[in-house]
């Protein structure tokens, strides 16, 4: 039989509770941008109207046969990228919710090829029916193009090095197929690393980003957000690491502000399209339960009636 990996959810009343907040509830649509198994969808449904739908959206094929599993007329889901959720209907959803990353599913199964602590094949990839595994890229990929990825994605200080040694290794002994193949060569060029990390976290962190698109395509998500929201409507969006975070804030700023157009600066500034609402951190009782949660940051922001 198959093993079966859950998911803990995290920041699970507090995302629902943001999106949900005073908005009717009976009707209308809501988005859950990355089903992963589950969690925020469920809690939802429970908490939604009988005319509300609730779409869902995930990459990974498992996490949507997880997700068909589900019986209930106002729910389906969708096998696609959340950067297409520009496919909506404009103005047609009252509350969006990304909680970006990977799943504890996906992280904890070797043949996901996601982590260092276990070896498996080198792959990756969320949505494993197209696109190249993290093996495939590295067979061929430029040492200058390997090092900008592992520097930029996993602010890694000897990307270069790194990137180096992959390309020599390709050259001596053929290309890396397995996670424990790229761990232990990290292992053997990062010569100091912060207590208690794992020299290869950095790399797989960057790798991961890379292959995914993770940073591009929720920067397209988020573009589209403000198209499908309606007024009044919420994006609430849990990042895991300071790139997206940084993404998110910098977003969610830019556009609660008035733009001005220094070219008619008498004209009336072109109305904010978002009011920044919160930013939520785990409990320490959610951090101690699992740990998982310690680095997710909730923005919470609402759609204004302008723009
Ligand atoms: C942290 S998990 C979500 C867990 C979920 N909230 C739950 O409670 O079970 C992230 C999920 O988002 C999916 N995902 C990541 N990037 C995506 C993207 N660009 N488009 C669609 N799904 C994506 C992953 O495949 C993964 O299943």
């Amino acid at each position: 039989m198959e093993p079966t990996w859950n998911h803990t959810t995290v920041l699970l009343q507090e995302a629902v509770d943001a999106l949900l907040d005073n908005a009717p509830v009976a009707a209308g649509t809501w988005v859950d941008a990355t089903f992963g198994r589950g969690g925020h969808s469920r809690a939802l449904l429970s908490r939604l109207g009988p005319s509300a739908r609730l779409v869902a959206f995930d990459k990974d094929p498992e996490a949507v046969a997880e997700a068909s599993r589900i019986e209930d007329a106002r729910f389906s889901i969708r096998h696609q990228g959340f950067k297409d959720l520009g496919e909506l209907p404009p103005g047609s959803v009252a509350g969006l919710l990304m909680d970006l990353g990977i799943s504890s599913p996906q992280i904890d199964n070797p043949a996901r090829g996601f982590s260092f602590r276990f070896d498996g094949p080198l792959d990756m990839r969320m949505d494993t029916t197209r696109g190249e595994s993290v093996a495939e890229w590295l067979a061929t990929a430029d040492p200058q193009q390997m090092a900008e990825v592992i520097r930029d994605y996993g602010e890694e200080r000897f990307a270069v090095q790194i990137a180096k040694a992959i390309a020599a290794r390709r050259q001596e002994r053929g290309p890396i197929s397995t996670t424990a193949e790229l761990a232990e060569l990290v292992a053997g060029t990062v010569k100091t690393r912060e207590q208690g990390q794992n020299p290869a976290t950095r790399t797989f962190q960057a790798l991961r980003i890379f292959i995914n698109a993770e940073l591009e395509e929720l920067q397209q998500a988020l573009e589209a957000s403000l198209l499908v929201l309606q007024p009044k409507g919420r994006l609430a969006v849990i990042s895991f690491h300071s790139l997206e975070d940084r993404i998110v804030k910098q977003f969610i700023a830019k556009h609660s502000r008035e733009v001005y157009d220094r070219r008619t600066p008498f004209a009336a500034p072109r109305a904010m399209k978002l009011k920044a609402l919160a930013r939520i951190k785990p409990s320490q009782e959610e951090v101690d339960r699992n740990p998982r949660a310690r680095s997710a940051i909730l923005r919470v922001a609402e759609r204004t009636a302008e723009a």
